[in-house]
């Protein structure tokens, strides 16, 4: 969904300049060119998607990436997501819960936006999987290295 800012659900304050700042200039987005795990999301509500993309050097995550579209939630929860994880050790992804996400957010999230926001959220959950070799079929370890 191609999204005109609305400034109502976006919250108020400071929060709200921040999830429009991260929604106006995404950090880390784009795409890798050397990856170990990509996973794609699909926001049935609404038609929107995401991508990310994950580099792992020494079970650390030396980069991640996304790209897709979204509305500023999305975005936003991408931006702030992926920015945290970016030089951590990617068991920290297990460690990740929703109600994380919403802290990062630090707005009210309603039921109608909670895909929206965890949509970055469940990507990162799947690669984390594929990574892991959970994912047999899958897994994209050394291929587009
Ligand atoms: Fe599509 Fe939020 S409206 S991800």
């Amino acid at each position: 969904m191609t999204e005109i800012i609305d400034r109502n659900f976006a919250g108020e304050g400071i929060y709200r300049e921040n999830i429009l700042d991260h929604y106006t200039h995404p950090r880390n987005f784009g795409k890798l060119d050397k990856f170990n795990a990509e996973h794609r999301e699909f926001n049935p509500l609404c038609g929107d998607e995401t991508t990310v993309q994950i580099k792992v050097e020494n079970n650390v995550i030396e980069d991640i990436k996304f790209h897709g579209k979204g509305c500023a939630i999305s975005m936003a929860a991408s931006s702030m997501l992926l920015t945290e994880l970016k030089g951590q050790k990617i068991e920290t992804i297990k460690n990740i819960t929703k109600e994380h996400v919403f802290e990062l957010l630090s707005i009210p999230i309603s039921p109608v936006r909670v895909k929206c926001a965890l949509l970055c959220l469940e990507a990162v959950r799947r690669i984390h999987k594929k990574y892991e070799g959970e994912i047999v079929e899958e897994v994209n370890k050394k291929i587009c290295l």
